[in-house]
Order: structure tokens, then sequence, then C-alpha cells
């Protein structure tokens, strides 16, 4: 899981992993996320599609906790097929909430007509997790049965006009989508399964799961920056509540961050770099969102928001992701504590006011000025950048298991620990 602002290189770490995994299982969020993967050397982006689908052993299920615009969803997996991968081992829960068309329309009306520009990716999440906890969405499963879907989407597209009406956007026709959705369906019937029993029969019989997070801790609804933050759980809770699994399933949870920080959209960012070396670290980086393409912020490593990271899940080990982009920093830097008119602390508040007021202040370290994107041992690699990961480790109390270094699957360090 993602242990910031998403963008960790989950998608890459997922892919390096899932080989040794029969099972690979994306259990929140939606086509908001982003993960890039380079297989045999192409780039391709994935936004529903789980990241073991280029291990063609392993199962890809999307959990019932992601929600699902079938249309985008088909239109993914052919642009995937198209590269040559086979998706006989995607499994698609019946129970995924849908993203309806009115709810993309929803989220671009919300964010124009709001104070605060959370910056989504306007690709309708945040109102189709509203209809989850309104009692009011639709399913996978409606989609295989044009009565009952008809019967479900007519009254939720009037509720959903009477709210355009106020903001004086224009009304949908629900016979505009009716039949591309219903066609939708019809292609993805055959992935389709009830996965909260097919998981945990897996599980019952020993098959390795790895669970996929999209986004990143603290764009929890519960413990992010509020309101900047998506509508879904990217901490530890979502694996439960969006595959069926219980806790009795994880016994290790990997957590992935860059070697600094990245976000993409508004809100608080205490180590963030407005000057050259941010401007320097988003080209070498190429610091652009995966989704959306916006340009990402950036900014040092935050210890202080990476150790609570690690505190609310229950974080295990550490994937430290685009080590090879700090290479040729004479100087970087570690924030290690927030400043406020009240002083110092070692604590992330997930209260806006405060998180906002904050100024990260740290340690510098000396760069190591070598590249380190051709090691493969973690022996070989700089001095410096080893006291560097030490340091991190020191902080946050884990150890750092994985180094990525690059962009491909096989740029990655494995420690033992
Ligand atoms: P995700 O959403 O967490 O999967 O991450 P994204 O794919 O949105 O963004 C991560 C970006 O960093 C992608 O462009 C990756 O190809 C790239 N990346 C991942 N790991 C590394 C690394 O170790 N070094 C470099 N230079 N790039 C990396
Ligand atoms: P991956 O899985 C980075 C951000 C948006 C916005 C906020 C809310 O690739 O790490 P939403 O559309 O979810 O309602 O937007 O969350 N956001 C992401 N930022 N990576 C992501 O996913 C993101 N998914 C959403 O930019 O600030
Ligand atoms: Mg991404």
């Amino acid at each position: 899981m993602g242990l910031q602002w998403g963008d960790e290189g989950k998608g890459k770490a997922i892919d390096f992993l899932a080989s040794d995994y029969e099972v690979v299982i994306r259990y929140q969020g939606g086509h908001n996320a982003g993960h890039t993967i380079y297989f045999k050397g192409k780039k391709i982006v994935l936004h529903l599609l789980p990241s073991g689908i280029f291990s063609p052993e392993t199962v890809s299920v999307i959990g019932n906790g992601v929600v699902i615009n079938p249309v985008e969803l088909l239109k993914e997996m052919k642009a995937v097929e198209n590269s040559g991968i086979k998706l006989d081992n995607l499994i698609l829960s019946s129970m995924a909430p849908l993203i309806l068309p009115m709810h993309q329309k929803l989220d671009m009306i919300y964010e124009n007509s709001r104070y605060i520009k959370i910056g989504t990716t306007k690709r309708g999440i945040g109102p189709a997790y509203e209809d989850l906890t309104g009692r009011r969405s639709l399913f996978v499963k409606d989609l295989f049965d044009r009565d009952i879907f008809l019967r479900k989407v007519k009254p939720l597209n009037e509720y959903y006009n009477r709210i355009v009406e106020v903001y004086g956007g224009e009304k949908i026709d629900m016979y505009s989508y009716v039949d591309s959705y219903i066609e939708a369906g019809a292609d993805l019937k055959k992935y389709t399964k009830d996965t909260v029993y097919l998981l945990n029969s897996l599980f019952n019989k020993g098959k390795k799961i790895l669970f996929e997070g999209a986004q990143g801790s603290l764009l929890d609804i519960n413990f992010g920056t509020f309101p900047y933050v998506t509508s879904s759980n990217p901490t530890v809770g979502g694996i439960f509540t969006g595959s069926g699994l219980s806790h009795k399933a994880l016994d290790k949870i990997i957590g992935v961050t860059k070697a600094y920080t990245t976000r993409v959209g508004g809100g608080p960012f205490p180590s963030e770099l407005t000057d050259s070396t941010g401007e320097y670290l988003r080209k070498k980086g190429n610091e652009f969102g995966a989704t959306t393409g916006r340009p990402r912020r950036v900014g040092w490593l935050d210890l202080v928001a990476l150790k609570y990271a690690v505190m609310i899940n229950g974080v295990d080990s550490l994937f430290l992701t685009k080590l090879d982009v700090l290479d040729d920093l004479d100087e970087i830097k570690l924030i290690t504590s927030y400043k406020d008119i009240s002083g110092e602390s070692k604590e992330f508040i997930s209260y806006l006011e405060y998180i906002e007021s904050v100024k990260g202040i740290g340690n510098s370290f000396p760069g190591w000025k070598e590249r380190t994107d051709q090691v493969v041992k973690y022996t070989d690699l700089p001095v410096n950048s080893k006291r560097y990961i030490k340091f991190i480790e020191d902080y946050v109390g884990i150890p750092v298991e994985f180094i990525s270094n690059g962009v491909k699957r096989d740029q990655t360090i494995r420690r033992s620990i």
C-alpha cells in the first residue's frame, strides 16, 4: 500500500512481487488510480486492472471495494489485450459499486462550486462512494438484467437531476447511457464472480495473496489531509471491506514510499519544495500524473508523515522507490519534525488547519553524486545513500526491504531482513 499521497510506485512494486503470488487483488479506489508498469520495455498505465496481470499464472481480482465504470474498464481491458496481454485470469467482483455518468457530472459540479478545490481526478469517485454510504448504489451485478438496472437507475437518475438543476447544470437523460452500460455488462459478465466466497476459498486452500493498494494513506478519507483526500480507505481497513477477507489473511504489510514526496491536486504539503530543487526533481522524476497528466507537486521525504502512515497501517517493511532520482543532488533533506507558532512536534495531526500551518524542519544529508540505477546489490549502493536509508529506517522503526532504482522490474534491490 501507498504511504504518501499516492503515486509512490505501487504498480512497479506489485508487478515486481506478483510472480511470487497466486492472487493479486485491487480492493479500493477506482480509475482515479494510475499504476505505471514497464512490460517488455513498453510503458503501460493501469487504472482498474490489478498490476498482477503481467504475471501469466497469477489470478487478478478486482474486489468489491473498487468503484467500477464498466465502460472505462472495458476500454482498459481492450487496450491491454492489444498490447498482447491475456486477461483469462481476471475476475471482477459482482458486488463492486458502479460509477454512473451522473457521478462524474456531479464530481465536476461539486469541484467547480466548492470554495475549497480538492483537485479531484474528475472520474466520479467521490459521488460513487457517496452513493454507497447513502445506500443508493448500483452494483456490477445489476448490469446483467436490464429490468433490474432500469428499476434501480431511474429513481437515482431523477435524484441526481434534481441536484444538477439546483446547480444550473444540464440534466442527464438516462437513456443516453443505459444501452452502453448494459452492453458493457454483457461483455464483463464472463469475468464476474462472487469474489467474497472465491477469495476465502482460495485463502483456505493456502494460496498466496497479494493486495494492491490504490492512492495512499495521506489521501485516506479517515486518516488523510481531509478534505483534500479521496473517498475510500487506502489504509489497512480498506483491505477487509474491499475484499471480504478477514485480518487472518494478512501476515505482512509492505508500505511503498518514494525517496522524496509528491502530491497531485490541492491540499497541505509540509515538506513541499517550490524552488529550483523542486523543479529539478519533478523533471528528473518525471512527476506528471499517470491518470490526469497534471504536474505533481514535489518535496523532501517527510518522515513525520511516513511514521504516521507506518503506525496506522502496522507496516512491516518499506519498498523505497525512485532512489535514483536523488543521485545528482549535492544535498538532500529529510523532514523530522513540524514547527508552528506553538512549537515543534513529531506528530502528524490530520486536522487541516494544523497541517496547513506547519513547516517541515529536518536534517540535511550530503548527496552521493553517483548513479544508482545500475546497482543490483545493496552493498554496492553509494555509502551516502545507505546512510540516508539507515536514517529513514531508524526514524520510522521498520526496515527498508526493497529499493527501487529505476522504472523497470529488474531495477529493484531486495534485501533480506
Ligand atoms: P503508483 O500510482 O503508485 O503505481 O505510481 P505511478 O505509476 O503513478 O507513479 C510512479 C512513477 O514513477 C511511474 O512513472 C513509474 O514508472 C516511476 N517509477 C517507479 N519506480 C521508480 C524508480 O525506482 N525510479 C524511477 N526513476 N522511476 C520510478
Ligand atoms: P494512485 O493509485 C495520486 C488525488 C487527486 C485529488 C484527490 C481526490 O495512482 O496512487 P478523487 O478523484 O480520488 O476524488 O481525487 O486524490 N488522487 C490521487 N493522487 N495518485 C492517485 O492514485 C490518486 N487518486 C486520487 O489528485 O487530490
Ligand atoms: Mg499513480
